[in-house]
Formats: structure tokens, C-alpha cells, sequence
């Protein structure tokens, strides 16, 4: 933790706003719910079960309303998105034609027969086509389900089967580091056999040559027939919006279930508090929408204010380290809202770049989905904001929709800590506790535990409410667990000490570790593994892998290696490959058959390893030591 403070002068206070949400957060909430625009109220504000909330119970709104239709009339020429393709072809896209898009699209969906409730699929590139697809599943009440497109086909299929989708929307290919990804025979690989993909849309987006099988359809054929009438579903609040899976403990992801009324009030409200959003204000925020910040922060948030967007196709670092830069240049971006991952890299090579691209149009920088160190958080102020920008460095998760902990530029002028989240948002209560669930004193290591119910919350786990409340609702009674340390400091601000679970955070991404270990293990080769994580300069963690082979496997290591990264990257994907791999011929377990994660971890970090009575088998561990030490040799020798 470090002490300094930076003073940051926004000239904003509203101190009634924390007032109110510190009285009464089913008040506070209920006040900034009508902001959006409902076709019928709500009979209850909050009807808590718990650990079910039904935010503005009897309400009835449309996402794709309140992000389209309330801007036709002052904003319909306004450019919702500014799209910058990877190989440098532009799009501006007004809010008019955002519009008619997605009213088209909504058509498309009817017309191949998709209902309210409906589940639809999107792996596709971060391409226009993606915003119009999810609007167009919001406006007639189907619910999206968005899987990045970095993912492998194993891990599509699963998805799709989970969530029982009737379509899969795909583009022929994507742009990555200049070399296209066939999407399209991913989905072929991925769907062909699952029973409830009833039509494939592909959008054309490199022109690339496809084999077009039954269920297909290009995106161009039916977008030319559909009509641009459609009416918005009027929905309740209640009303599923998305799924969105992501890593947890187990081996299989989990379905983040979000609403509809309650999600989009926590949205429209910390967009505007942090971002203190302008109509003049060029937004760029690099996350891709296949995670939630893309959901939240370059989707709905974004279109529920009218703002105006730079949305970029591919990668940070193509065709050079100054990508970024060029863009903000370019656009003359207001607003710039990235990952410490992404920093970390850029830093790596120096001022010189950024220094030599006019970035004065910037006024207020933001991080989101990994703890930001605060040499980097100083570099991104002293050389990206020039000393001027605040920088907002955003709590939150999948679960919670939308931001928790964030200094808030919009409604005060806090002093910033770099390193630090600063303070939970109005209307949330956050502490740190110990084990018992008893809050710690302040600068003590402990828990995050979130205290009430806030509108922005999953709703539930797709068809898995045990699973809800076994994760999320069991560990402190009645208390969300969010699975990250933390500390408050005696100026009451929150520092993020990483996850407290199972879950490996590489470059912002979730990993779980059991998701991992079961892929390994699906290998031909392996009879055991387990997985951790190591401190990374750039990635934040990167993960290494112990394996334990089955008998009588004769071949080389670097084959083993080079067969296992394959088996990662088709069955979860390439974000997901270790680092490197200890091949051992037994783990560290309990007697009860354990593998004890933490004893590797210890070991792989370096750090003491601490009480080993419980293990079953001491030798493991030394076993274990000499195999990582034998390998650190080796690269210290290569000099990686
Ligand atoms: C981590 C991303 C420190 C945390 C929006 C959380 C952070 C997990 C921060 C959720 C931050 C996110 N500082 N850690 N500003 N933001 N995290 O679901 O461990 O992909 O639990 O959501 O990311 O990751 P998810």
C-alpha cells in the first residue's frame, strides 16, 4: 500500500447523493431507476428473498428502447459508433442507423422463428454487427448469450448446450494480429451436433470462402428482406437480459444471470458518476464485449446515455505498440477506459511512443479487471493524462453488472491513491471481515464481503440455484461473496488484494483452475494435474502446470508439452495455455486425496511452504521443489 494521495480538482460535489444512499439504498436506487424510461412503473422497489432480488418488481422496460428509441429525436445523427477495423477500414455509425439495424435484426430473429425467452448465441469479432445482434435479442425480449471469440469450439459447445440457444450468430472470420480466425468452422466444429441449434447466421465480415450447410444464413441475405418496423416488447423488469459464463471453482463455467431493470439502472448510473459522461465526449473503452466490461461499458452503458464510441476490432499491440495512441489521436478521444495488462505492456516500451502522438484531447482515464500497481497507475497518469486525467480504477465482476468500488469523477472530487479503488459506489456498502465474518480493523488483510442487495446483481445462476447460493450466499450468511481479499484503509479506501478462491485472473481473464486441470487431464497422456498461478510483469499472473503422466509414456518432454498446450488451446483456448508445465510423478495431497494447491503455489512463488502434516506423502513435496527448481535452472540459463 502506498500513502500518497493525489489531489484531483473536478470541482463536483454532491454530497447529498452518498448522504441519501448511506439512509436508505432501496430509496436511493428507486430515485436513480427513473432516469430510464419504463412503459409502466414498478409495484415493489426491492423484493428481497434471500439471496433472490427482484429489483422494480412490476415494471415494464426495453433494454434496446432505453439504448435506441429515447435518442431519435435530438440524437438520431449523432455517431453512436466509430468502428476501426484491425486492418485500419472505418464505420461511423449514427444512432438513426444504429436504429434501423437492430430493428431490422430484431425481424430477422422473429422471422426465424425466435421468441421472448429464447436463448440466441454471438461468437463474433468486436465488430458493429455484435452491438446489433444483442440489441436486437434485447428489443423483442430473447437472451443473448455472448462467448468471446478467442474461445476454443469445445468451449462453445458447452455454452450453447448449457444454455439451450436455437441460434448461433457468427461472422465467415475475425482479424487477429493481421491473421484471420475462421470462426465459421469453429461453429461448424462446434454445433453441428448439438440438437437445439435450429439456424446459423453468419455475418460476412472478412469475405473469406465458407461452406454454407442446412441450418446456415448470411447475414446480408436476410438483413436485405427484413423490415425496419419493430415495435420494442415491453418486458419486465425481471426479465432475463443476458448469460454471460464465466470461470469459476468448478469445472464447468457458470451462467451469470442478469435482468433487465435492475441491471440497467446500476449501469445508467455509474456510467454517468464515473465517467461524468458529456454529449461531447468521445468514449473508447478496449475491452472486448465477449467479457462483461464490454457488456456493460461499450454496450449498454454507452448507449443508455447517447454517448458517442470508438470501437476497435483487434489487437492492442497490431500493427505496432502505438495502436492505441494512433486511435486516441485520431478520434480525439475524451475518455480512455483499459486494462493494467494492457499498461503494463505499453510502459514496457517506454514514453517515447505515447509522447509522440497528441493525446490532449484526454480528460479522465480509467482500469478495470485486475489490482493496477501503482508504478503503472503513475506512469498512466504522468504520461498518458499528463498529470491532468483522473484516473478511475473500477471494483467489480461479472456478478455485480456493473462498477462497486470506483472514485466517481462525476459527482466529487476525492483524492486518488494509486493502487487504490478509493470507495464503494453510492447505494453499495462494502467490508472487509475475517473468517467468522466479523469486520477487521482498518489496513487488515481480510474478505470483500458486500452487505446489501444492489440492482446491477446476477439474478440467479442459469438453471442452478443451489449453485447460486452455494458460491455466492454460503459463506457469510446472507452477505455476497465476491472471492477477492481485500484491506480498507483508515481513509476508508478499498485496496484489491486478488482472488481468495481458486480462480487465476491472467490478463484480466478468468481462468478457473478446475476448468484447467480437467482439460489436462482429458489428455491421453495425463493421469493427474494441478494448475497455479505465478506473479507475470505484464499478465498480472500466468499460469504453470504440475502433470503427473500415466504409466509407461516414452516420449519426449517438449512433444508432452507441445501436445498439452494444444489440448488447452482447442479445449478451453489459447488465453488458457501455462506458462509452464513440471511434469512430476506424484502431487502434494492430503490424506483425504486432496491436492494441496496451496503447498504448489508456495512452492512456485517461492515463498515458505509452511505446515505439510496433513499431507498424505512428504515426498511429494520434495519431489515437487527439485522439479520446479531443476526447470528455473534451465530457463534461468536460456535466459528467458
Ligand atoms: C478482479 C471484470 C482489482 C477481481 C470486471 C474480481 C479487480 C474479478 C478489479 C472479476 C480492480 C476486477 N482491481 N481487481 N479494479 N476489477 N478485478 O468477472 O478479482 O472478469 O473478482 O469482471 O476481477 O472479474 P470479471
Amino acid at each position: 500500500m502506498t500513502s500518497e494521495k493525489f489531489e484531483i480538482n473536478l470541482g463536483k460535489s454532491y454530497p447529498d447523493i452518498r448522504k441519501l444512499s448511506q439512509d436508505d439504498f432501496i430509496r436511493f436506487w428507486e430515485n436513480q431507476a427513473k432516469s430510464l424510461k419504463w412503459f409502466k412503473p414498478w409495484d415493489t422497489t426491492l423484493n428481497w428473498n434471500p439471496p433472490f432480488a427482484k429489483w422494480f418488481e412490476g415494471g415494464l422496460l426495453n433494454a434496446s428502447y432505453n439504448a435506441l428509441d429515447i435518442h431519435q429525436t435530438e440524437k438520431s445523427d449523432k455517431i453512436a459508433i466509430f468502428w476501426e477495423g484491425e486492418d485500419a477500414s472505418q464505420r461511423s455509425i449514427s444512432y438513426a442507423e444504429l436504429f434501423i439495424q437492430v430493428k431490422k435484426f430484431a425481424n430477422v430473429l422473429k422471422s426465424l422463428g425466435i421468441k421472448k425467452g429464447d436463448r440466441v448465441t454471438i461468437y463474433l469479432p468486436m465488430v458493429p454487427e455484435l452491438v446489433i445482434s444483442m440489441l436486437g435479442c434485447a428489443r423483442i425480449g430473447a437472451i443473448h448469450t455472448v462467448v468471446f471469440s478467442g474461445f476454443s469450439s469445445t468451449s462453445l459447445r458447452d455454452r450453447v448446450e448449457d444454455s439451450e440457444s436455437k441460434i448461433v450468430i457468427t461472422a465467415d472470420g475475425g482479424f487477429r494480429k493481421g491473421k484471420i480466425i475462421k470462426l465459421k468452422d469453429i461453429v461448424d466444429e462446434a454445433v453441428s451436433e448439438v440438437k437445439s441449434i435450429e439456424h446459423v447466421i453468419v455475418f460476412e465480415r472478412v469475405k473469406g470462402k465458407i461452406t454454407l450447410n442446412e441450418k446456415d444464413h448470411l447475414w446480408s441475405e436476410l438483413m436485405k428482406h427484413a423490415s425496419d418496423q419493430c415495435e420494442a416488447e415491453e418486458l419486465e423488469s425481471t426479465h432475463p437480459l443476458y448469460i454471460l459464463y464465466t470461470s469459476g471453482t468448478t469445472g464447468k463455467p457458470k451462467g451469470v444471470l442478469h435482468g433487465t431493470g435492475g441491471y440497467l439502472t446500476h449501469l445508467h448510473s455509474t456510467y454517468k458518476w464515473a465517467f461524468d459522461i458529456q454529449d461531447s465526449d468521445i468514449y473508447f473503452c478496449t475491452a472486448d464485449i465477449g467479457w462483461v466490461t464490454g457488456h456493460s461499458y461499450v454496450v449498454y452503458g454507452p448507449l443508455l446515455h447517447g454517448a458517442t464510441q470508438i470501437m476497435y476490432e483487434g489487437a492492442p499491440d497490431y500493427p505496432d505498440i502505438s495502436r492505441m495512441w494512433n486511435i486516441i489521436q485520431k478520434y480525439k478521444a475524451t475518455i480512455f477506459y483499459t486494462t493494467p495488462t494492457a499498461l503494463r505492456m505499453f510502459m514496457k516500451f517506454g514514453d517515447e511512443k505515447p509522447n509522440s502522438f497528441d493525446l490532449s484531447t484526454l480528460r479522465l482515464l480509467g482500469t478495470v479487471g485486475e489490482p493496477i500497481n501503482p508504478e503503472v497507475w503513475k506512469w498512466y497518469f504522468n504520461v498518458i493524462g499528463k498529470k491532468r486525467c483522473p484516473i478511475i480504477d473500477t471494483w467489480w465482476q461479472t456478478e455485480t453488472g456493473g462498477m462497486m468500488i470506483s472514485s466517481l469523477p462525476g459527482i466529487e472530487s476525492n483524492f486518488l491513491k494509486p493502487g487504490s479503488a478509493t470507495q464503494p459506489v453510492p447505494g453499495v456498502s462494502i467490508s472487509v471481515v475475517d473468517e467468522d465474518g466479523k469486520e477487521v480493523p482498518a489496513n487488515t488483510k481480510g474478505s470483500l464481503i458486500i452487505e446489501n442487495p444492489w440492482p446491477g446483481m446476477l439474478m440467479t445462476l442459469w438453471n442452478d440455484d443451489e449453485k447460486y447460493k452455494d458460491v455466492y450466499w454460503s459463506k457469510f450468511e446472507n452477505k455476497y461473496y465476491p472471492g477477492d481479499y481485500a484491506i480498507c484503509d483508515s481513509d476508508g479506501y478499498f485496496w484489491l488484494l486478488g482472488r481468495s478462491d481458486d480462480v487465476l485472473k491472467v490478463a484480466g481473464h478468468r481462468i478457473g483452475t478446475a476448468e484447467l486441470e480437467s482439460s489436462l487431464v482429458s489428455h491421453d497422456y495425463v493421469a493427474e494435474s494441478a494448475v497455479c498461478s505465478i506473479p507475470d510483469e505484464i499478465k498480472g499472473e500466468s499460469i504453470i502446470a504440475f502433470v503427473v503422466l500415466n504409466d509407461g509414456i516414452e516420449i519426449t518432454q517438449e512433444k508432452i508439452v507441445n501436445e498439452l498446450r494444444n489440448t488447452v488451446r482447442n479445449s478451453v483456448g489459447a488465453i488458457a495455455i501455462p506458462q509452464e508445465f513440471y511434469i512430476v510423478s506424484k502431487l502434494p495431497k492430503t490424506r483425504s486425496g486432496k491436492i494441496m494447491r496451496r503447498l504448489l503455489k508456495a512452492i512456485a512463488n517461492k515463498e515458505k511452504v509452511g505446515d505439510v502434516s496433513t499431507l498424505e506423502d512428504g515426498a511429494a513435496v520434495t519431489e515437487v521443489q527439485s522439479a520446479f527448481d531443476e526447470i528455473q535452472k534451465s530457463i534461468n540459463i536460456s535466459d528467458r
